[in-house]
Order: structure tokens, then C-alpha cells, then sequence
């Protein structure tokens, strides 16, 4: 059977993304097929698209890391869950795509909570992963001051709020017109400028995550030890740690799309976990989606709406 799905037949910039028909995939053991209510859109998508994973995926290749939507299909060895259950989540990574489609097979999930708005869900899976295994590296908790490097794009916007609900005080950069809405995450914010590094001894941080990967990794290490990139590759000629995720074979921090889920149904109004999502694009426009994505000046996510759910804020 075929499916409608994002897709390019060739490695390129955003216009080499079309949308057509391709094959439908299937639920294989440990995983479930969902009919996709809404995708999100993550760096690492931006660059197989241009290249990275050439001679590691076939063409034409399905974009898309995260989605969110109804359970369509069972794998082998689930249990838990049934068709028509909401639910939000990652592919199985080593397919480095197949979110951005009508059907897309996840690899890891969780419930979706009634009051996270399907768009939110379809951006989250990544972001939450990323920051949970960050926050868990660095052992974030009650007593550890935070800085955030990086701290109003995708896998910023999410870790703040995470840490702060492990009982952290948080500070996280931002450009100045992003000051505003890192506070509203629940983070002291500073401008990354030459007095960075004065401000964060300043404000007692005792820990940073590099999320930017800005090439100041040299200056972060002057405020404390426990320094963790997840964005630059110089890290190891500074000392640092890089930490890449189960692609590199490190242990995943899925369980927090479940706290991430909790800390939906528990919160109340503005102070509500949410996944800031900065865009939403129809599935057919997915090369403006790509553009926008790699544009920079984010605040928080990039999303993609397939219209094929009733509502974006159910
Ligand atoms: N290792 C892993 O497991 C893993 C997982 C997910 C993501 N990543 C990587 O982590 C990085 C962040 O991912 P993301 O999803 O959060 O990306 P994103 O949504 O594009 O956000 C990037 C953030 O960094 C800020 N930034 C970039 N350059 C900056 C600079 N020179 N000075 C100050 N701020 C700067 C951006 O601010 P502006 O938008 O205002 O420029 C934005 O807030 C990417 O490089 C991504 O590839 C790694």
C-alpha cells in the first residue's frame, strides 16, 4: 500500500523536498504504527537532508525524527498500548527518517496527555530525550545552578523546564530579543556576550550544558568543571564531554518523555511544561518548514501539521 509523505530524491538544500506517495511502512518488533497528526522538525533532519548520512539511507528518503499521532498498528512484543491510543514520540533512530508521512513507525513513546496540543507532541521526542539525557549526565537536581547554553531553541526551551522542575535554578542564554521568553520557561536570562562568563560565577552556576555549540566551550570551562556539549565537536581539546545519544551507543534518556508527560497532566496555566513550537507548516509545505527550520533565531520548534486529526489543540 502507499502512503502520502515529505520526501527527496536527491541530497540538497530545503527545495529538494517534495510531497507524493511512497510505501507504507510497518510496526516491526518493540514498535507501533501511527496515522501522524503532527511532526516536528530537528537539526539532525536539516543535515541528513544535505548529506551527512549519504551511503547510510536509500533515496528517495522520508524526513522526520518525531511525530506524534493514533496508534494504527501493533508490533510484535508491545504490550501497554492499543490501536487508538494518542501518542507522541522518535522513529527508531538507526532510520534516521519516516516522521514526516501520513504513517510513520515509532521506536519509542508514550502517552500523549489530553492537554498537550498535538503539534507540541509531534515536536517533542528528540528534544525531550536530548535534554533528559543531558540533565541526567550532568545529575541536574535540587542544589545545582544550571546555565543553559543555548537555552531558547528546541533542546533549550525543553531543558530549562525540565531542570527546573528537578528543583534547579536555571540561566540560560539567548540573543536579546529572546531574553523574554527564556524567563517565561522559567530561566534567569542572559545575553551570551563577553560578560558571560562573569555573570554565570556572578549567579553561582555550578553547572553548564553547551546546547548552542558556539565555540565558547574554552570560556565555559572556566566556570565550572562539569561542562556537557551535546553541539560541538571540539570537545574533547577542551576537556569536555560530548555526549551524542544512542547513536553513539550511550544510554537514551527516553524516560523523559514520561516525566515530560507528568509534568503536562500535573501543571496548571502558565506554569504548564510545554514544547515551545515557534511554526507550524503543512506537511505540503515542507521545504518552507526545512527553510525556516535552518534559519536560526529560534524559539523553540518547528512544526509540521498533517491535517489528518480533527484538531491541533485537542
Ligand atoms: N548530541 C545530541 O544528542 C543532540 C541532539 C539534539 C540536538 N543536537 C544539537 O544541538 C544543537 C541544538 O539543537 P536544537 O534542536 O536546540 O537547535 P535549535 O532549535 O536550532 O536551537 C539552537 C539554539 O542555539 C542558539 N545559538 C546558536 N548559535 C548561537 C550563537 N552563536 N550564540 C548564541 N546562541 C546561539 C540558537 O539561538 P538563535 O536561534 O537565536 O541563533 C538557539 O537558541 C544543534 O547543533 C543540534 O544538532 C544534538
Amino acid at each position: 500500500m502507499r502512503m502520502f509523505a515529505a520526501q527527496y530524491h536527491r541530497f540538497g538544500p530545503p527545495e529538494v523536498l517534495v510531497t507524493g506517495s511512497y510505501e507504507e511502512p510497518h510496526a516491526g518488533p518493540g514498535q507501533v504504527r501511527i496515522r501522524v497528526a503532527a511532526a516536528g522538525i530537528a537539526p539532525v533532519d536539516l543535515a541528513i537532508r544535505a548529506g551527512l548520512s549519504r551511503g547510510q539511507i536509500s533515496l528517495p528518503h522520508v524526513p522526520g525524527v518525531d511525530a506524534a499521532g493514533i496508534i494504527d498498528e501493533i508490533g510484535p512484543g508491545v504490550s501497554g498500548y492499543a490501536v487508538g491510543d494518542e501518542v507522541f514520540g522518535t522513529v527508531d533512530l538507526k532510520r534516521l527518517g519516516g516522521a514526516s508521512a501520513e504513517f510513520a513507525v515509532l521506536g519509542f513513546w508514550a502517552s500523549k496527555p489530553g492537554k498537550l496540543p498535538w503539534v507540541q507532541a509531534g515536536a517533542a521526542g528528540t528534544s525531550i530525550e536530548t535534554a533528559t539525557r543531558a540533565l541526567d549526565l550532568l545529575d541536574v537536581g535540587a542544589g545545582t545552578t544550571l546555565l543553559i547554553d543555548g537555552a531558547a531553541g528546541g533542546v533549550g526551551s525543553v531543558a530549562v523546564q525540565l531542570a527546573a522542575a528537578r528543583g534547579a535554578r536555571v540561566v540560560g542564554t539567548g540573543r536579546p530579543g529572546s531574553q523574554d521568553f527564556i524567563a517565561g520557561l522559567g530561566a534567569t536570562p542572559v545575553v551570551a556576550g563577553p560578560d558571560l562568563v562573569g555573570r554565570a560565577v556572578e549567579l553561582g552556576v555550578s553547572a553548564v550544558l553547551d546546547v548552542a555549540g558556539a565555540g565558547r566551550l574554552a570560556a565555559l570551562t572556566t566556570i565550572t568543571d562539569a561542562v556537557l556539549t551535546i553541539a560541538d565537536f571540539s570537545a574533547a581539546e577542551h576537556g569536555v564531554r560530548m555526549s551524542v545519544g544512542a547513536l553513539g551507543g550511550e544510554p537514551d534518556g527516553q524516560h523523559g518523555l514520561q516525566i515530560a508527560a507528568a509534568l503536562v497532566e500535573q501543571g496548571q496555566g502558565q506554569g504548564r511544561f510545554r514544547v515551545p513550537v515557534q511554526e507550524v507548516f503543512a506537511l505540503e509545505d515542507m521545504a518552507a518548514a526545512h527553510a525556516a527550520a535552518g534559519s536560526g533565531h529560534r524559539r523553540g520548534k518547528i512544526a509540521v501539521w498533517t491535517g489528518l486529526v480533527d484538531s491541533q489543540d485537542d
